[in-house]
């Protein structure tokens, strides 16, 4: 059964939960009538596995495919040029519609072009990773990297629709489901403590992608999201704490120049970086660090990594685009299922944290 739930904010669209990538044609057809024009944007792996499925089911409209390599570096202004020219050819104009078939990346990158193309055209999501059916199809982010930055240039720019198909996670590797996983257990750190019973009770379903566990897991993971975003479009207040873990996370990532360290295992670090700042200011005890420590570790997600200089990854998180009037803001777990802004940490606190996680 196709769950709908809404996201709100300056424009609403709704997340269809459990629906067909066979079945995307009809809800096009009833909602924005038979003569379609439609640009599948995917990659060349997510393409083998599922463009046959949806473009088998999008017969009626005049649809084309249009497939980028397989890698975050096409989150780039250079693809974004090469796509323009690709949909020029294909005489796409400002009612053709985008559909970003893939993970994050496909995601980020679609709807940006979606954003800019002859000033903009609308875009579906249609997430094929755990990460980007919980957490980047939801709330309207879209953005290419700059070799200044990732995610530099970017705009809010909310699609038509979400179409979820949970069958997809049945071809992700493990690892890609880690990177997902770091997302829900930040989602139930932050403000779902029944998610995180969830999660330690489920762990062995989840490692073998059991379908209806998955299922649970990715709709309560995506709840969170989609309540603050819906609370908090554009950032200003609340949707700061789904940076749970990122400022210290980007941080390695950015050391490693987005190669050695994958987005959830950086994830993965920041929040025991995170837990461990907030447990030496009382925000939670031993036991409850203890038992983020510990569910992590049976994701098989890392806690610590080699030694480095921790004033190098200061710096790095001294330019984080977060950060306000000089202060770096981080957010902190208060207890399980709670977590707060904070931008009164000292860099010796800071420094401290990543000495618990730098082995
Ligand atoms: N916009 C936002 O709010 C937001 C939030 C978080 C992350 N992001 C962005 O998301 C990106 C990471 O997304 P991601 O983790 O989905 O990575 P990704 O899009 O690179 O996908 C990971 C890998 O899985 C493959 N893949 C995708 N679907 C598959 C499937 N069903 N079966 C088998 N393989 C499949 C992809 O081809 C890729 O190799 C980053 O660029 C990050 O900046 C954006």
């Amino acid at each position: 059964m196709t769950q709908r739930i809404d996201v709100k904010g300056s424009q609403r669209y709704p997340l269809f939960l459990g629906a067909s990538i066979g079945e995307l044609g009809g809800y096009l057809e009833e909602r924005f009538g038979t003569r379609g024009h439609y640009l599948i944007i995917t990659n060349t792996l997510v393409a083998d596995y599922y463009a046959d499925k949806l473009m088998g089911d999008l017969k009626q409209f005049r649809t084309e495919l249009i497939t980028v390599p397989d890698s975050e570096e096409e989150k780039s202004l250079n693809r974004i040029s090469k796509l323009t020219e690709q949909a020029l050819r294909c005489r796409a104009d400002r009612d053709t519609m985008v559909l970003a078939l893939g993970g994050g990346v496909i995601g980020d990158l679609a709807g940006f072009f979606a954003s800019i193309f002859m000033r903009g055209i609308r875009y579906i999501h249609i997430p094929t990773t755990l990460l980007s059916q919980v957490d980047s199809s939801i709330g309207g982010k879209v953005a290419v990297n700059h070799p200044a930055g990732k995610n530099l240039l970017g705009a809010f720019y909310p699609p038509q629709a979400v179409w979820t198909d949970f069958s997809t996670l049945d071809t992700l590797p493990w690892d890609e489901i880690q990177n997902g996983l770091a997302e829900t257990i930040k989602h139930a750190l932050v403000s779902d403590p029944d998610l995180f019973d969830f999660i330690e009770n489920h762990t062995g379903e989840i490692k073998c992608a059991d379908r209806e566990v998955m299922k649970e897991l990715a709709i309560r993971s995506l709840s969170v999201k989609v309540k603050i975003v819906s609370e908090d479009e554009k950032e200003k207040g609340q949707r700061m704490l789904l940076n749970l873990g990122h400022s210290f996370g980007h941080a390695l990532e950015t050391d490693e120049s987005y190669k050695g360290v994958t987005h959830g295992q950086g994830v993965s670090i920041g929040i025991v970086a995170a837990a461990s700042l907030a447990c030496s200011r009382g925000l939670i005890t031993d036991m409850q660090l203890e038992r983020i420590v510990n569910l992590l570790l049976k994701m098989e997600l890392p806690i610590t990594i080699e030694a480095r200089d921790p004033q190098i990854l200061l710096n790095y998180m001294a330019a984080d685009k977060k950060n306000k009037a000089g202060s770096k803001v981080l957010v902190l777990p208060v207890g399980i299922g709670k977590s707060s802004v904070t931008s009164d940490c000292t860099d010796g606190e800071i420094i401290k944290a990543w000495e618990k996680v730098l082995k």
